[in-house]
């Protein structure tokens, strides 16, 4: 309740995270025409004479609060951030890419739809400066947030554009879900980005105060772990789909997720026992402080599988022939101390598939590899890319979402079956190298 009562005490000073005077200037333009410094918004009819002004406030046409209106001939449609997130997943046939800050700016400067279709010359064409289209965006969400308080998203966090091409593509895929059928609908999505870590916690924070979050999707939770899972306890949210190294379920309910490197060890150790392997002998590299709760996080596991991961440094407890090691570090950050070890020739090596580098395999002269998702070989005739079977579980999420608002069906195993071929549960372990 305390949360839910600070969460709309902060609506009222902003929406995710406009600054004041971003949403007061997204405020004049809409109601009165008024733009930056004061001056009149200036816009023309198509083969008309500029007008400006109050003339052109999108008040005047789409009604106060965004939501459509008709006053002789003009039929304006609703144009609140949700709205037209909403119309454009209806409008998907034509390979659009979802409602952002050029889509709009393409409407409202160039007359034309998201989807290619000139807008009626009815709709004036105005010319806003950049800033002044960031003010209007968040005015439109912060009007979704007016009219219906309650109305949740999915709330995904990626970091900014350009430092991960896969969290981009991932966006990328998400706002257009190509792979559905035209017209299905999809729940809306709204997606942060972040610089660092420190910011993403802080800005996840930020929005989860105000509320209205349905679940998270597709979070890209590349070394805050657990801070994440602090946060999302303390919010009791799902999360739907995550992206991260390290498994989240322990801290919160995750659905969807792919195996984590906890899970890769997982299925290594059960190669190990099918294999009638006793013992594993843990390299860890000496300053990678992640490797030691790994392996204490999975070394309940491992015993109750009379695995014994042997963790003693090797010079106080020399290995017996034909070791078999169990790589908890970066390979290239372990390699030096393989090589050391004059290792064996015929000795084997378990590693998680993100760990391991093929240009250093031949350090060891035999590799078992636990990759999250199977890698191309033959067997797989439909390969596909992690990221497109990521980016199509996710787009059938929001459509399930947006077909089932009122359930968890996440928590259903007969409503998620059909993400099992998507988003595999277990770690897949082959032998190096995988034709
Ligand atoms: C003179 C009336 C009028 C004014 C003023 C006006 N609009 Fe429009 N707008 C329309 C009409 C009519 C349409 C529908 C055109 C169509 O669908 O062909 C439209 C369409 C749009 C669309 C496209 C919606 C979609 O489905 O893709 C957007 C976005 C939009 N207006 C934003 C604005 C904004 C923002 C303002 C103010 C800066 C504004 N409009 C001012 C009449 C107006």
């Amino acid at each position: 309740m305390k949360n839910w009562l600070s969460g709309w005490s902060l609506l009222l000073l902003g929406f995710y995270h406009s600054p004041v005077w971003a949403e007061d200037l997204g405020s004049t333009i809409f109601q009165q025409g008024i733009g930056r410094d004061g001056r009149e918004v200036i816009a023309s009819l198509p083969g008309q004479v500029s007008l400006q002004g109050a003339t052109v406030a999108c008040a005047g046409c789409h009604g106060q609060t965004g939501q459509g209106g008709k006053e002789g001939f003009v039929s304006a449609p609703a144009i609140s951030w949700q709205a037209l997130v909403l119309r454009i997943n209806q409008r998907k046939a034509n390979n659009n890419s979802g409602y952002d800050k050029s889509v709009l700016q393409q409407a409202i400067s160039h007359g034309l739809a998201a989807d290619g279709r000139p807008l009626d010359p009815i709709m004036p064409r105005f010319s806003l400066a950049s800033d002044e289209l960031d003010a209007l965006v968040a005015y439109l969400q912060h009007l979704d947030q007016q009219a219906s308080p309650k109305l949740a998203v999915a709330l995904s966090i990626l970091p900014e554009a350009g430092v991960s091409k896969l969290a981009d593509a991932l966006l990328d895929n998400l706002q257009t879900c190509s792979g559905l059928a035209p017209g299905t609908r999809l729940w809306p999505l709204q997606v942060l980005r972040y610089k660092n870590p420190a910011d993403a916690i802080s800005q996840l924070r930020e929005r989860l105060k105000v509320g209205s979050v349905r679940f998270l999707l597709a979070p890209f939770v590349a070394g805050w772990e657990a801070d994440y899972g602090e946060l999302m306890e303390e919010y009791r949210l799902v999360t739907l789909l995550p992206f991260s190294r390290m498994d989240l379920t322990d801290q919160q309910p995750v659905f969807l997720a792919l195996p984590g490197l906890q899970k890769q060890l997982r299925a290594l150790i059960d190669v190990a026992v099918t294999r009638n392997i006793k013992q594993l002998h843990v390299l860890a590299a000496a300053d990678d402080l992640s490797a030691a709760s790994l392996i204490e996080s999975v070394r309940p596991y491992a015993a109750k599988q009379h695995v014994e991961l042997q963790t003693a440094t090797p010079a106080l407890n020399p290995p017996q022939k034909n070791p078999v090691w169990l790589i908890v570090s970066p390979l290239n950050l372990i390699a030096p101390q393989l090589k050391a070890q004059a290792v064996d020739p015929d000795s084997l090596a378990l590693i998680p598939a993100p760990y391991f580098s093929p240009d250093l395999a031949a350090t060891v002269s035999s590799w078992l590899i636990a990759y999250p998702y199977p890698p191309k070989s033959p067997a797989n005739k439909n390969w596909q890319s992690p990221l497109a079977r990521w980016s199509q579980a996710g787009c059938n999420i929001l459509a399930k979402a947006a077909e089932q608002p009122d359930t968890a069906w996440w928590q259903d195993s007969r409503a998620t079956a059909e993400f099992d071929s998507l988003i595999p549960k277990q770690a897949v372990v082959l032998a190096w190298p995988t034709r």
